[in-house]
């Protein structure tokens, strides 16, 4: 039913629909992707009943999400980036069950707990025939055990598959040093609740079947890309060569926020790309209490230090972190907080429940169930999201350059950061700030477009004209988000349809044309999709 979005702009076009064909770096820039947590996001039946229970299993299913690929879709989502996918323990633990996916104990076997192989290609299927990309996430740093709190732990090898015997593994450590590569690569993980049995990922033997598992589970299942869970633990020296094998794109989880120990990854050419986590702190603190200066710096530092900033996943929230709302519920903020996200460099990336603005703290509280929220279509965030990935889509669409131009700084202060990205003609001009809704009403000028050119704020559906300067005056009310877009970019698209003139008196309209919007966008973004 859908076509692709990018077959007209892309040589490789087909190479979207039906069948994927190792997706690389180039393919995954043009995607947007939504992270889904399996057991949390939809079950077989569709059933929203009943609390579970945060540490135990809740019922989701590969089913339950290929059931409901439409409200993914309908937030102009491109990608879904999914838990993993192989056996993990069946034990129950101190700190809970495997309804993560992260516990792997059979590389060989299909994750039952989630659905049999023919449901996962099913999915994967669907998938495909909707011009979605599908991103596994896989675990290479260990194979796990439940603990029983005896040091050094005992672990029966045997139980594992492929890894069935101690000389796969390091010898046992805790780690104790964050700050020493040999120590936190080469050391145990967490024992506690379950031991994380690190495998030796130096030995030729251990690499090798994993460059030759995930080659097998890339083609066998037609995966897109893979995201590869704690890849700082394992050494540098194996990441290549694992990437290699996959024959797709692959983003591995550095989680750090100092510039010179995430980009390496790239300048050595370890990994494509990684969760940008150099933007993450600084984009969470201009929202509570900082300021917007450390993350322009932030930005610039990553782009002199990374070799692709382009291929780092801009993120607000994952299943690791605590919700954004979690320290501060205000809606605006949130909507200021994943603008930025769904129009900045990279590849932008939301967490299921982001979306249902959720305030779940860390782990395993910031994994809610999302049949919590009703799937709601009509949630400001959702909205929001929909829009501006379709604004993204619509900007790549015309001028594939839009992804490879840097964003660049209009303004950056206490309260503001602005920035125009894309060339002339599909560029789109944004500002955020971090004023809450109890913001003040005033007015900005805001450069960026070519004289007297014709403009749409995108979530208000306003319209107005840049003076001879190239400049137009933002009408700023309740600390909420502005997104200009040329109005002859957006024919066809079916975003802002109707627009009204913009001014000084007009912020109280906006409301009601953003529930306009979400109408539209709830038909099934047909418009701009087909
Ligand atoms: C492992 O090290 C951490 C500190 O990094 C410590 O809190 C924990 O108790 C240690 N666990 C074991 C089983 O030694
Ligand atoms: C990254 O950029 C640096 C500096 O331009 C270059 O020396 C290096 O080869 C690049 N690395 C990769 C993997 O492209
Ligand atoms: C916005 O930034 C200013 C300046 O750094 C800061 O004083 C204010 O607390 C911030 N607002 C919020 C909601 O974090």
């Amino acid at each position: 039913m859908r076509t692709s979005i990018f077959s007209a702009v892309t040589a490789a076009g087909l190479a979207f629909s039906g069948f994927s064909q190792a997706a690389g770096i180039d393919e995954w820039k043009g995607r947007s992707v939504y992270q889904v947590m399996i057991d949390r996001f939809a079950r077989t039946d569709g059933s929203t009943s009943a609390a579970c229970e945060m540490s135990l299993f809740c019922g989701g299913s590969w089913k339950g999400l290929m059931n409901k690929l439409d409200y993914i879709q309908d937030m102009g989502f491109t990608a879904v980036q999914i838990s993993p996918i192989v056996k993990n323990i069946d034990d129950h633990t101190a700190v809970g069950d495997a309804y993560h996916g992260y516990w792997s104990v059979d590389n060989y076997k299909l994750n039952d707990k989630f659905g049999t192989e023919q449901e996962f290609k099913d999915l994967v299927a669907e998938m495909h025939k909707r011009d979605l990309f599908l991103m596994v996430d896989v675990v290479v740093n260990n194979m796990v055990q439940k603990f029983d709190n005896v040091v050094p732990p005992k672990v029966d090898y045997s139980k594992f598959n492929p890894f069935n015997d101690k000389k796969y593994f390091h010898p046992y450590c805790n780690v104790t040093d964050w700050e020493d590569p040999k120590n936190y690569q080469n050391c145990w993980l967490y024992p506690y609740g379950v031991v994380l049995a690190d495998l030796d990922t130096d030995s030729p033997a251990v690499a090798d079947e994993l460059g030759s598992w995930v080659n097998g589970l890339v083609s066998n299942y037609l995966i897109d890309g893979i995201r590869i869970d704690a890849a700082k633990h394992v050494n540098d020296d194996f990441l290549p060569g694992f990437v290699k094998s996959s024959g797709v794109f692959a983003w591995g989880e550095v989680l750090t926020g100092v510039t010179k120990d995430m980009c390496r990854y790239q300048t050595l050419g370890l990994l494509p790309g990684m969760p940008n986590y150099l933007e993450y702190y600084p984009l969470n603190e201009a929202f509570n209490g900082g300021s917007f200066e450390k993350l322009d710096k932030a930005k610039s530092d990553a782009r002199s230090g990374c070799n692709d900033t382009f291929a780092l996943g801009s993120f607000l929230e994952n299943h690791d972190m605590p919700r954004f709302a979690n320290s501060n519920d205000d809606m605006a903020l949130a909507q200021n907080a994943m603008t930025y996200i769904l129009l900045n460099d990279g590849i932008p990336t939301v967490y299921q429940g982001q979306e249902q603005h959720f305030k779940g703290n860390g782990t395993p509280f910031n994994r809610e169930p999302l049949w919590q929220s009703n799937y709601d279509q009509q949630a400001p965030l959702y909205v929001l999201t929909s829009t501006l990935n379709k604004v993204r889509n619509n900007a790549i669409k015309l001028d594939t350059s839009y992804l490879e131009s840097k964003a660049e700084t209009l303004r950056a202060d206490t309260n503001h950061f602005c920035m125009k990205k894309g060339p002339y003609g599909s560029q789109v001009v944004f500002c955020i700030t971090n004023k809450s809704s109890k913001g003040d009403k005033y007015q900005l000028p805001m450069k960026g477009f070519q004289p007297s050119e014709e403009v749409v704020e995108v979530l208000t559906c306003k319209s107005s004209a840049a003076d001879g300067t190239g400049t137009i005056t933002m009408y700023m009310d309740k600390g909420a988000p502005k997104v200009y877009v040329p109005t002859a970019a957006l024919k066809g698209t079916g975003i802002c349809e109707k627009t009204s003139e913009d001014g000084p008196d007009s912020a109280a309209a906006s409301l009601g044309a953003a529930r306009g919007l979400a109408a539209l966008i709830a038909v099934g973004c047909a418009a701009l999709l087909i």
